[in-house]
Protein backbone atom coordinates (compact mmCIF):
# COMPACT_ATOMS: atom_id res chain seq x y z
CA UNK A 1 0.00 0.00 0.00
CA UNK A 2 1.40 3.22 -0.52
CA UNK A 3 0.79 6.45 1.05
CA UNK A 4 0.38 9.68 0.12
CA UNK A 5 0.76 12.94 2.10
CA UNK A 6 -0.12 16.50 0.74
CA UNK A 7 1.44 19.51 1.67
CA UNK A 8 -0.76 22.43 1.66
CA UNK A 9 -0.47 26.15 2.21
CA UNK A 10 3.60 26.09 0.82
CA UNK A 11 5.43 29.10 -0.45
CA UNK A 12 8.19 27.88 -3.62
CA UNK A 13 10.78 30.17 -4.19
CA UNK A 14 8.46 31.13 -6.43
CA UNK A 15 4.63 31.44 -6.35
CA UNK A 16 2.88 29.20 -3.60
CA UNK A 17 0.68 26.10 -4.25
CA UNK A 18 0.79 22.49 -2.64
CA UNK A 19 2.45 19.36 -3.22
CA UNK A 20 1.18 15.89 -3.22
CA UNK A 21 3.89 13.22 -1.99
CA UNK A 22 3.54 9.10 -2.52
CA UNK A 23 6.13 7.48 -0.27
CA UNK A 24 9.46 8.67 -1.94
CA UNK A 25 8.54 10.92 -4.58
CA UNK A 26 6.44 14.11 -5.70
CA UNK A 27 3.45 12.96 -7.69
CA UNK A 28 2.01 16.65 -8.41
CA UNK A 29 2.78 20.44 -7.73
CA UNK A 30 -0.04 22.28 -7.92
CA UNK A 31 0.39 26.08 -7.89
CA UNK A 32 -2.43 28.53 -6.57
CA UNK A 33 -3.31 29.61 -10.50
CA UNK A 34 -3.73 26.30 -11.80
CA UNK A 35 -6.68 23.91 -10.68
CA UNK A 36 -5.82 21.02 -9.06
CA UNK A 37 -5.93 18.00 -11.25
CA UNK A 38 -5.60 14.58 -9.23
CA UNK A 39 -5.01 15.84 -5.64
CA UNK A 40 -8.65 13.98 -4.28
CA UNK A 41 -7.26 11.31 -1.96
CA UNK A 42 -4.21 10.96 0.83
CA UNK A 43 -3.08 9.57 4.04
CA UNK A 44 -2.15 12.92 5.62
CA UNK A 45 -2.68 16.39 5.45
CA UNK A 46 0.01 18.76 6.66
CA UNK A 47 -0.49 22.46 6.83
CA UNK A 48 2.72 24.71 6.20
CA UNK A 49 0.92 28.06 7.02
CA UNK A 50 2.72 29.95 4.15
CA UNK A 51 6.35 28.87 5.47
CA UNK A 52 9.17 28.65 2.31
CA UNK A 53 8.98 25.00 1.20
CA UNK A 54 12.58 24.59 -1.08
CA UNK A 55 14.48 21.19 -2.28
CA UNK A 56 17.04 20.13 0.73
CA UNK A 57 20.37 21.40 0.53
CA UNK A 58 22.81 18.60 -2.03
CA UNK A 59 26.15 19.55 0.04
CA UNK A 60 28.97 18.15 -2.26
CA UNK A 61 31.83 19.22 0.69
CA UNK A 62 31.25 17.20 4.12
CA UNK A 63 34.02 15.88 6.11
CA UNK A 64 31.36 13.24 8.01
CA UNK A 65 34.94 11.82 9.46
CA UNK A 66 33.40 7.89 11.79
CA UNK A 67 35.98 5.28 11.45
CA UNK A 68 38.68 5.94 13.39
CA UNK A 69 37.65 9.93 13.98
CA UNK A 70 34.35 8.83 15.34
CA UNK A 71 35.38 10.59 18.35
CA UNK A 72 34.68 14.02 15.83
CA UNK A 73 31.68 12.95 13.84
CA UNK A 74 29.71 10.04 12.78
CA UNK A 75 27.20 9.05 9.68
CA UNK A 76 24.69 9.03 12.87
CA UNK A 77 25.42 12.88 14.08
CA UNK A 78 26.21 13.64 10.71
CA UNK A 79 22.57 12.76 9.42
CA UNK A 80 21.18 14.06 12.63
CA UNK A 81 23.38 17.79 12.02
CA UNK A 82 22.20 17.53 8.13
CA UNK A 83 18.79 18.03 9.05
CA UNK A 84 18.65 20.33 11.95
CA UNK A 85 20.43 22.41 9.09
CA UNK A 86 17.62 21.32 5.75
CA UNK A 87 20.11 19.58 3.95
CA UNK A 88 19.19 16.45 2.90
CA UNK A 89 22.17 15.19 0.72
CA UNK A 90 25.68 14.67 1.69
CA UNK A 91 28.88 13.84 -0.41
CA UNK A 92 31.93 12.64 1.52
CA UNK A 93 35.72 13.83 1.46
CA UNK A 94 38.22 11.23 1.29
CA UNK A 95 40.44 12.94 4.31
CA UNK A 96 39.09 9.95 6.54
CA UNK A 97 41.37 7.66 8.91
CA UNK A 98 41.32 5.72 6.74
CA UNK A 99 41.65 7.78 3.69
CA UNK A 100 39.33 6.71 0.74
CA UNK A 101 42.04 6.23 -1.36
CA UNK A 102 41.54 2.36 -2.50
CA UNK A 103 38.74 -0.38 -2.36
CA UNK A 104 39.46 -1.64 0.53
CA UNK A 105 39.39 1.19 2.81
CA UNK A 106 35.91 2.74 0.20
CA UNK A 107 34.50 -0.17 1.51
CA UNK A 108 34.95 0.10 5.09
CA UNK A 109 33.86 3.44 4.45
CA UNK A 110 30.22 2.06 2.78
CA UNK A 111 30.09 0.28 5.91
CA UNK A 112 30.08 2.98 8.34
CA UNK A 113 28.19 5.40 6.30
CA UNK A 114 24.95 2.89 6.60
CA UNK A 115 24.10 4.23 9.81
CA UNK A 116 23.11 7.37 7.17
CA UNK A 117 19.80 9.10 7.49
CA UNK A 118 20.28 11.58 4.68
CA UNK A 119 20.86 10.23 0.69
CA UNK A 120 25.04 10.10 0.25
CA UNK A 121 27.68 9.95 -2.24
CA UNK A 122 31.75 9.54 -1.29
CA UNK A 123 34.61 11.59 -3.64
CA UNK A 124 37.70 9.62 -3.96
CA UNK A 125 40.97 10.51 -2.61
CA UNK A 126 43.76 10.72 -5.10
CA UNK A 127 47.40 10.73 -4.08
CA UNK A 128 50.76 10.74 -6.19
CA UNK A 129 50.57 7.29 -6.51
CA UNK A 130 47.13 5.68 -6.35
CA UNK A 131 46.26 6.00 -10.01
CA UNK A 132 45.61 1.86 -9.95
CA UNK A 133 43.53 1.53 -7.20
CA UNK A 134 41.44 4.38 -8.42
CA UNK A 135 40.84 2.78 -12.10
CA UNK A 136 40.13 -0.93 -10.44
CA UNK A 137 37.32 1.14 -8.22
CA UNK A 138 35.98 2.96 -11.30
CA UNK A 139 35.80 0.37 -14.04
CA UNK A 140 33.78 -1.47 -11.36
CA UNK A 141 30.62 -0.11 -9.63
CA UNK A 142 30.93 3.53 -9.27
CA UNK A 143 27.45 4.81 -8.75
CA UNK A 144 28.01 5.55 -5.33
CA UNK A 145 31.43 8.07 -5.88
CA UNK A 146 31.24 11.26 -7.35
CA UNK A 147 34.20 12.63 -7.39
CA UNK A 148 37.99 12.10 -7.38
CA UNK A 149 39.41 14.65 -4.79
CA UNK A 150 43.09 16.47 -5.16
CA UNK A 151 44.69 18.36 -2.03
CA UNK A 152 47.14 20.09 -3.86
CA UNK A 153 47.75 21.50 0.34
CA UNK A 154 48.03 19.96 3.09
CA UNK A 155 45.65 20.91 5.66
CA UNK A 156 43.85 18.07 7.82
CA UNK A 157 44.96 14.05 7.37
CA UNK A 158 45.11 14.45 3.66
CA UNK A 159 47.67 13.36 1.43
CA UNK A 160 49.01 16.09 -0.81
CA UNK A 161 49.54 15.92 -4.70
CA UNK A 162 52.04 18.37 -6.04
CA UNK A 163 53.53 16.93 -9.19
CA UNK A 164 52.34 18.71 -12.31
CA UNK A 165 52.19 15.60 -13.93
CA UNK A 166 50.27 13.37 -11.49
CA UNK A 167 47.39 16.10 -11.82
CA UNK A 168 47.50 15.53 -15.46
CA UNK A 169 47.24 11.70 -14.99
CA UNK A 170 44.39 12.08 -12.71
CA UNK A 171 42.82 14.49 -14.71
CA UNK A 172 42.93 12.10 -17.89
CA UNK A 173 41.47 9.11 -15.58
CA UNK A 174 38.25 11.00 -14.25
CA UNK A 175 37.91 12.52 -17.92
CA UNK A 176 37.69 8.51 -19.10
CA UNK A 177 34.92 7.94 -16.49
CA UNK A 178 33.19 11.18 -16.72
CA UNK A 179 34.11 12.17 -13.40
CA UNK A 180 34.26 15.72 -11.90
CA UNK A 181 37.94 16.42 -9.79
CA UNK A 182 37.29 18.18 -6.88
CA UNK A 183 40.38 20.30 -6.30
CA UNK A 184 41.65 22.16 -2.75
CA UNK A 185 43.86 24.16 -5.24
CA UNK A 186 46.22 26.50 -2.28
CA UNK A 187 50.22 24.97 -3.65
CA UNK A 188 52.08 23.63 -0.87
CA UNK A 189 55.38 25.15 -2.00
CA UNK A 190 53.52 28.61 -2.01
CA UNK A 191 52.11 27.85 1.55
CA UNK A 192 55.69 26.78 2.86
CA UNK A 193 57.51 30.22 1.41
CA UNK A 194 54.87 32.25 3.24
CA UNK A 195 55.28 30.38 6.75
CA UNK A 196 59.64 31.34 6.35
CA UNK A 197 58.57 34.83 4.86
CA UNK A 198 56.03 35.27 8.36
CA UNK A 199 57.63 35.09 10.83
CA UNK A 200 54.99 35.90 13.65
CA UNK A 201 52.80 32.68 13.63
CA UNK A 202 49.76 33.81 15.52
CA UNK A 203 45.42 33.04 13.80
CA UNK A 204 45.78 36.84 13.19
CA UNK A 205 48.25 35.93 10.82
CA UNK A 206 46.73 32.70 9.20
CA UNK A 207 45.99 34.41 6.23
CA UNK A 208 49.27 35.65 5.27
CA UNK A 209 50.43 32.41 6.20
CA UNK A 210 48.33 30.40 4.03
CA UNK A 211 48.46 33.88 1.51
CA UNK A 212 45.83 34.06 -1.04
CA UNK A 213 49.20 33.80 -3.44
CA UNK A 214 49.13 30.07 -3.23
CA UNK A 215 45.61 29.72 -3.59
CA UNK A 216 45.32 31.96 -7.11
CA UNK A 217 48.33 30.26 -8.39
CA UNK A 218 47.05 26.36 -7.72
CA UNK A 219 43.45 27.69 -8.69
CA UNK A 220 45.05 29.08 -11.72
CA UNK A 221 47.22 26.17 -12.57
CA UNK A 222 43.97 23.57 -12.51
CA UNK A 223 41.77 25.85 -14.63
CA UNK A 224 44.70 25.83 -16.98
CA UNK A 225 45.39 22.27 -17.11
CA UNK A 226 41.48 21.09 -17.04
CA UNK A 227 41.23 23.40 -20.32
CA UNK A 228 43.44 21.70 -21.92
CA UNK A 229 42.64 18.02 -20.96
CA UNK A 230 38.58 18.47 -20.87
CA UNK A 231 37.75 17.02 -18.07
CA UNK A 232 34.95 18.49 -15.11
CA UNK A 233 36.53 20.54 -12.71
CA UNK A 234 35.23 21.86 -9.36
CA UNK A 235 36.98 23.98 -7.37
CA UNK A 236 36.51 24.03 -4.03
CA UNK A 237 36.36 27.07 -1.88
CA UNK A 238 36.97 29.66 -3.60
CA UNK A 239 38.06 32.50 -0.50
CA UNK A 240 39.48 35.89 -3.39
CA UNK A 241 38.70 38.12 -5.45
CA UNK A 242 41.71 37.31 -8.18
CA UNK A 243 40.61 33.37 -8.50
CA UNK A 244 37.01 34.60 -9.74
CA UNK A 245 38.89 37.20 -12.09
CA UNK A 246 40.40 33.55 -13.10
CA UNK A 247 37.74 31.44 -13.07
CA UNK A 248 35.82 34.11 -15.65
CA UNK A 249 38.40 34.04 -17.89
CA UNK A 250 38.40 30.06 -17.93
CA UNK A 251 34.74 29.44 -17.43
CA UNK A 252 33.07 26.66 -19.75
CA UNK A 253 30.79 23.84 -19.58
CA UNK A 254 33.50 21.69 -17.80
CA UNK A 255 34.19 24.24 -15.29
CA UNK A 256 32.81 24.25 -11.93
CA UNK A 257 33.36 26.13 -8.82
CA UNK A 258 32.25 26.66 -5.14
CA UNK A 259 31.98 29.12 -2.58
CA UNK A 260 31.47 28.60 1.43
CA UNK A 261 29.25 30.20 3.60
CA UNK A 262 32.03 31.65 5.45
CA UNK A 263 33.75 32.82 2.72
CA UNK A 264 31.13 34.84 1.68
CA UNK A 265 30.09 36.32 4.94
CA UNK A 266 33.09 36.38 7.58
CA UNK A 267 36.75 38.42 7.07
CA UNK A 268 39.61 37.95 9.18
CA UNK A 269 38.72 40.78 11.33
CA UNK A 270 36.48 38.16 13.32
CA UNK A 271 39.20 36.08 14.51
CA UNK A 272 40.10 38.58 17.03
CA UNK A 273 36.83 37.55 18.36
CA UNK A 274 36.78 33.89 17.54
CA UNK A 275 40.13 32.88 17.68
CA UNK A 276 41.02 29.02 16.47
CA UNK A 277 37.27 28.42 16.27
CA UNK A 278 37.70 30.53 12.73
CA UNK A 279 40.95 28.80 11.66
CA UNK A 280 39.85 27.32 8.27
CA UNK A 281 41.38 26.44 4.87
CA UNK A 282 41.64 28.64 2.98
CA UNK A 283 41.27 31.21 5.59
CA UNK A 284 38.95 34.07 5.80
CA UNK A 285 40.06 37.10 3.76
CA UNK A 286 38.93 40.18 3.17
CA UNK A 287 35.24 42.76 2.90
CA UNK A 288 36.66 43.03 -0.84
CA UNK A 289 36.59 39.31 -1.20
CA UNK A 290 33.40 38.60 0.67
CA UNK A 291 31.67 41.28 -2.03
CA UNK A 292 33.63 40.44 -5.30
CA UNK A 293 32.37 36.59 -4.27
CA UNK A 294 28.64 37.61 -3.57
CA UNK A 295 29.07 39.60 -7.04
CA UNK A 296 30.50 36.18 -8.57
CA UNK A 297 27.35 34.41 -7.04
CA UNK A 298 24.54 36.95 -8.47
CA UNK A 299 26.21 36.78 -11.94
CA UNK A 300 26.59 32.86 -12.18
CA UNK A 301 30.50 32.76 -11.99
CA UNK A 302 29.96 30.55 -8.96
CA UNK A 303 28.13 27.74 -9.42
CA UNK A 304 27.59 25.63 -6.00
CA UNK A 305 27.67 26.59 -2.03
CA UNK A 306 29.56 23.84 0.03
CA UNK A 307 29.17 23.79 3.90
CA UNK A 308 32.53 22.29 4.01
CA UNK A 309 31.25 20.73 7.04
CA UNK A 310 34.90 19.93 8.79
CA UNK A 311 34.27 18.77 12.91
CA UNK A 312 36.84 18.72 15.02
CA UNK A 313 37.01 18.58 18.94
CA UNK A 314 36.83 21.33 21.16
CA UNK A 315 39.80 20.06 22.60
CA UNK A 316 41.47 20.55 19.41
CA UNK A 317 40.56 23.71 18.46
CA UNK A 318 41.57 25.20 22.29
CA UNK A 319 45.23 24.46 21.32
CA UNK A 320 47.55 27.19 20.64
CA UNK A 321 47.43 28.75 16.97
CA UNK A 322 49.92 25.73 15.60
CA UNK A 323 48.41 22.65 16.56
CA UNK A 324 44.63 23.38 16.47
CA UNK A 325 43.25 21.73 13.02
CA UNK A 326 41.30 24.18 11.09
CA UNK A 327 38.14 23.74 10.13
CA UNK A 328 34.58 23.85 12.00
CA UNK A 329 30.87 22.23 11.48
CA UNK A 330 28.60 23.44 8.88
CA UNK A 331 25.67 21.79 8.12
CA UNK A 332 23.51 23.30 10.23
CA UNK A 333 24.46 26.79 9.79
CA UNK A 334 24.55 27.35 5.98
CA UNK A 335 20.92 27.22 5.49
CA UNK A 336 19.73 29.72 7.65
CA UNK A 337 22.62 31.91 7.01
CA UNK A 338 22.20 31.82 3.74
CA UNK A 339 18.51 32.26 3.88
CA UNK A 340 18.85 35.18 5.36
CA UNK A 341 21.89 36.87 3.58
CA UNK A 342 19.76 36.55 0.21
CA UNK A 343 16.74 38.14 1.83
CA UNK A 344 18.37 40.72 2.98
CA UNK A 345 20.81 41.28 -0.28
CA UNK A 346 17.65 40.55 -2.03
CA UNK A 347 18.64 38.04 -4.15
CA UNK A 348 15.46 35.76 -5.15
CA UNK A 349 15.54 32.60 -2.99
CA UNK A 350 15.17 30.84 -6.20
CA UNK A 351 19.27 31.47 -7.34
CA UNK A 352 19.73 29.91 -3.32
CA UNK A 353 17.89 26.78 -4.59
CA UNK A 354 20.43 26.81 -7.80
CA UNK A 355 23.45 26.84 -5.63
CA UNK A 356 22.72 24.32 -2.91
CA UNK A 357 20.38 21.94 -5.17
CA UNK A 358 19.62 22.23 -8.93
CA UNK A 359 23.29 22.63 -10.09
CA UNK A 360 24.61 20.42 -7.07
CA UNK A 361 22.12 17.75 -8.04
CA UNK A 362 23.63 18.20 -11.89
CA UNK A 363 26.89 18.05 -11.27
CA UNK A 364 27.46 14.99 -9.43
CA UNK A 365 24.61 13.33 -11.39
CA UNK A 366 21.63 12.47 -8.50
CA UNK A 367 19.03 11.82 -10.49
CA UNK A 368 15.41 13.05 -10.07
CA UNK A 369 16.62 15.52 -7.24
CA UNK A 370 17.30 18.75 -6.70
CA UNK A 371 14.24 20.49 -7.65
CA UNK A 372 10.75 20.59 -6.74
CA UNK A 373 9.15 18.43 -9.75
CA UNK A 374 6.63 15.90 -10.55
CA UNK A 375 8.25 12.51 -10.44
CA UNK A 376 11.30 13.62 -8.40
CA UNK A 377 12.23 11.96 -5.06
CA UNK A 378 10.71 14.14 -1.70
CA UNK A 379 13.59 15.81 -0.68
CA UNK A 380 12.15 18.86 1.12
CA UNK A 381 13.31 21.76 4.03
CA UNK A 382 10.25 24.09 5.23
CA UNK A 383 11.97 26.91 6.55
CA UNK A 384 9.84 29.67 8.53
CA UNK A 385 11.16 32.89 7.57
CA UNK A 386 8.92 34.93 10.43
CA UNK A 387 10.91 34.04 13.69
CA UNK A 388 14.27 35.52 14.06
CA UNK A 389 16.83 32.87 16.40
CA UNK A 390 20.25 33.24 17.25
CA UNK A 391 22.53 30.54 16.12
CA UNK A 392 23.20 28.67 19.29
CA UNK A 393 26.74 26.42 18.75
CA UNK A 394 26.54 24.07 22.57
CA UNK A 395 23.22 23.48 20.98
CA UNK A 396 24.40 21.49 17.63
CA UNK A 397 23.41 18.41 16.54
CA UNK A 398 26.62 17.64 15.33
CA UNK A 399 29.40 16.07 17.69
CA UNK A 400 31.54 19.80 16.93
CA UNK A 401 29.78 22.17 19.35
CA UNK A 402 31.49 25.31 18.51
CA UNK A 403 31.31 27.82 15.55
CA UNK A 404 32.92 31.14 14.28
CA UNK A 405 28.71 32.11 13.70
CA UNK A 406 27.75 31.06 17.34
CA UNK A 407 25.54 34.19 18.91
CA UNK A 408 24.69 35.28 15.51
CA UNK A 409 21.12 36.29 14.38
CA UNK A 410 19.22 34.22 11.45
CA UNK A 411 15.83 34.97 10.43
CA UNK A 412 15.51 31.93 8.25
CA UNK A 413 14.23 28.64 10.82
CA UNK A 414 14.61 25.38 9.74
CA UNK A 415 11.25 24.09 10.44
CA UNK A 416 10.74 20.39 8.91
CA UNK A 417 12.57 18.02 6.72
CA UNK A 418 11.48 15.88 3.96
CA UNK A 419 14.00 12.91 2.90
CA UNK A 420 12.49 10.64 0.22
CA UNK A 421 9.22 11.22 1.38
CA UNK A 422 9.95 10.83 5.05
CA UNK A 423 9.18 13.33 7.64
CA UNK A 424 12.11 14.33 10.16
O1 LIG B 1 39.80 23.87 7.08
C1 LIG B 1 39.81 22.79 6.52
N1 LIG B 1 39.46 21.65 7.16
N2 LIG B 1 40.21 22.71 5.25
C2 LIG B 1 40.42 21.54 4.63
O2 LIG B 1 40.81 21.54 3.49
C3 LIG B 1 40.23 20.26 5.36
C4 LIG B 1 39.27 20.43 6.45
C5 LIG B 1 39.23 19.25 7.39
O3 LIG B 1 39.12 18.12 6.91
O4 LIG B 1 39.29 19.46 8.60
ZN1 LIG C 1 39.61 22.11 1.32
ZN1 LIG D 1 36.90 20.56 3.01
Amino acid sequence: MSSRILLKNCRFAEGQGSILIEDDKIIEVCYKETKARNVIDFDQVIDIKNKLVIPGMIDAHVHVRDMEQNNKETWKTASMAAFAGGVTTIIDMPNTIPATTNLKSLNTKREAAKKAKVNYKFHLGATENNLQELNEILKNNHSDIAGIKIFMAGSSSNEVVADENKIIEIFKLAKQYDKVVLVHSELQECLDNWQIIIEDKCIQNHDQLRNRECAIKGTELVLRLANEIGNKLYICHISTKEEIGLISKYKNKNIFCEVTPHHLTLEKSILDLVGNYGKVNPPLRTSEDNQVLWEAVVDGTIDCVGSDHAPHTIDEKSANYNDAPSGFPGLETTMPILITEFNERKIPIKKLVELTSTKPAEIFDFENRGEIKEGYFADLVVIDLENEFPIVAVLFQSKAKYSPFDGKIAKAQIDTVFVNGKKY
